[in-house]
């Protein structure tokens, strides 16, 4: 059978390789081309299916990008956050307080599924849909495309208590967050290029309304917000009204992935208290970044690909490690 043949050979070149060099098993890479053989149209698929989910929902970019950030940071990028409640899984990360009535996509990410079942059954994992779904959104988007590796699979635990303390949150101070994604092997200069990503989507004004009446007990609201986009905010987020009324992250362009995210900060309108710490912490490595961004989009977008790419490699399984999913809400057998 042509397959086994296939397996000789690659059995053949294993053999070889663990003569040659003495590698630990742990260390499998993703590759770009894991897919090749037994679903060359992975890429094509997704993109079609994010691109179709754009017409009807102008910010599900956004919100599948932050899926795979979510996931990568909890257990690694292993698919944990798209696992329901059920089965042994008694804790989701979808209900862990980053996630809860805020991490969104998650239909999406079915239908992707979907497509991927019936073009090549068993095959991609969900781990992997989230890391495509991501370049798919920046690139129709209008930001940068990128080689997306793969060969994750899919994990068969979710980690809520993970999700709860390793997932960065908005009132944080830079330091602190900055230790976050250090524990996941990421830098400074990940963490400015990766908070680029708020180019687009929305937030809700419970995640910066602390910022906009009384900062820190002072009576007054952040130093640091610009004034002018300060009574815009107060306007949308009025003191006692609905927290989850929705805001764009850049205002100047809210769908459209490009710098303006930076050029935002140096006006003091970041949204977000952790996106205006960038600039705004005195002395910090991050400001110079952040001019770098704001005046340079291809730095930007060049440091923005090479970070994707970094926060996907964090921790995945691969090998005999985990399974692929057939259905992205549950663990095989479930
Ligand atoms: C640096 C630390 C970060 C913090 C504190 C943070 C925090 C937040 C918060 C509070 C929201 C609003 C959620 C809501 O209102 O429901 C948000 C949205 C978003 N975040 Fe982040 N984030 C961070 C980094 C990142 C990274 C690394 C990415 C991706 C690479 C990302 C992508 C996004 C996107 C695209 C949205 C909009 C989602 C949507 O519209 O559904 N963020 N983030
Ligand atoms: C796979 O991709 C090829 C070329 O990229 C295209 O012609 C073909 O229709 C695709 N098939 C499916 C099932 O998407
Ligand atoms: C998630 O939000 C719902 C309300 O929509 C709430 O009932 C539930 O307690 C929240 N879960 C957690 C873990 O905070
Ligand atoms: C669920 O069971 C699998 C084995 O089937 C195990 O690896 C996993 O850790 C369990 N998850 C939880 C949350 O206990
Ligand atoms: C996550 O945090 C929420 C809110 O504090 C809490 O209700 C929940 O029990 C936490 N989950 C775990 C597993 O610690
Ligand atoms: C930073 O982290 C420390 C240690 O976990 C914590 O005590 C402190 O409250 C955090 N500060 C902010 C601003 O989140
Ligand atoms: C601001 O908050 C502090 C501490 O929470 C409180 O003591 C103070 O009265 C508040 N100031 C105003 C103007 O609301
Ligand atoms: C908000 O509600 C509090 C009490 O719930 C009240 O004291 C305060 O005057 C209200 N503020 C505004 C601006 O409506
Ligand atoms: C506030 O934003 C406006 C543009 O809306 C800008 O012209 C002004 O320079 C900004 N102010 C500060 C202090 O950054
Ligand atoms: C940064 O330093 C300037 C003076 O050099 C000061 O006015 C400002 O309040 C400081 N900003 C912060 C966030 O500490
Ligand atoms: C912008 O950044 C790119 C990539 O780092 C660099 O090659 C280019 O020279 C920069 N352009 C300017 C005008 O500095």
């Amino acid at each position: 059978m042509l397959c086994s043949t296939r397996y000789t050979h690659l059995l053949l070149a294993s053999i070889l390789t663990a003569l040659t060099f003495h590698y630990p098993k742990s260390n499998a890479q993703l590759t770009s081309t894991f897919y090749s053989t037994a679903c060359p149209n992975v890429s094509s698929i997704v993109t079609s299916a994010v691109r179709q989910a754009l017409q009807s929902d102008s910010r599900i970019g956004a919100s599948l990008i932050r899926l795979h950030f979510h996931d990568c940071f909890v257990n690694g990028c292993d698919g944990s956050i798209l696992l329901d409640v059920g089965g042994n899984i008694t804790q989701s990360e979808k209900n862990a307080v980053p996630n809860n009535n805020s991490a969104r996509g998650f239909d999406v990410v079915d239908n992707i599924k979907t497509s991927l079942e019936t073009s090549c059954p068993g095959v991609v994992s969900c781990a992997d849909i989230l890391a495509l779904a991501a370049e798919a959104s920046v690139s129709l988007s209008g930001g940068p495309t990128w080689t997306v590796l793969v060969g994750r699979r899919d994990g068969l635990a979710a980690n809520q208590a993970g999700a709860n303390t390793s997932i960065p949150s908005p009132f944080e101070s830079l330091a602190n967050i900055t230790n976050k994604f250090s524990a996941v092997g990421l830098n400074a200069n990940d963490v400015v290029a990766l908070s680029g990503a708020h180019t687009f989507g929305r937030a809700q004004c419970r995640f910066f309304i602390n910022r906009l009446y009384n900062f820190s007990g002072t009576g007054s609201p952040d130093p640091t917000l610009n004034t002018t986009y300060l009574a815009t905010l107060q306007q949308n987020c009025p003191q006692n009204g609905s927290g989850t009324t929705l805001n764009n992250l850049d205002p100047s362009t809210p769908d459209t992935f490009d710098n303006n995210y930076f050029k935002n900060l140096l006006t003091n309108q970041g949204l977000l208290q952790s996106d205006q710490e960038l600039f705004s912490t005195n002395g910090s490595s991050t400001v110079s970044i952040v001019n770098n961004f704001a005046g340079n989009q291809t730095a930007f977008f060049q440091a923005f690909a090479q970070s994707m790419i970094n926060m996907g490699n964090i921790s995945p399984l691969t090998g005999s490690q985990g399974e692929i999913r057939s259905n992205c809400r549950k663990v095989n057998g479930s």
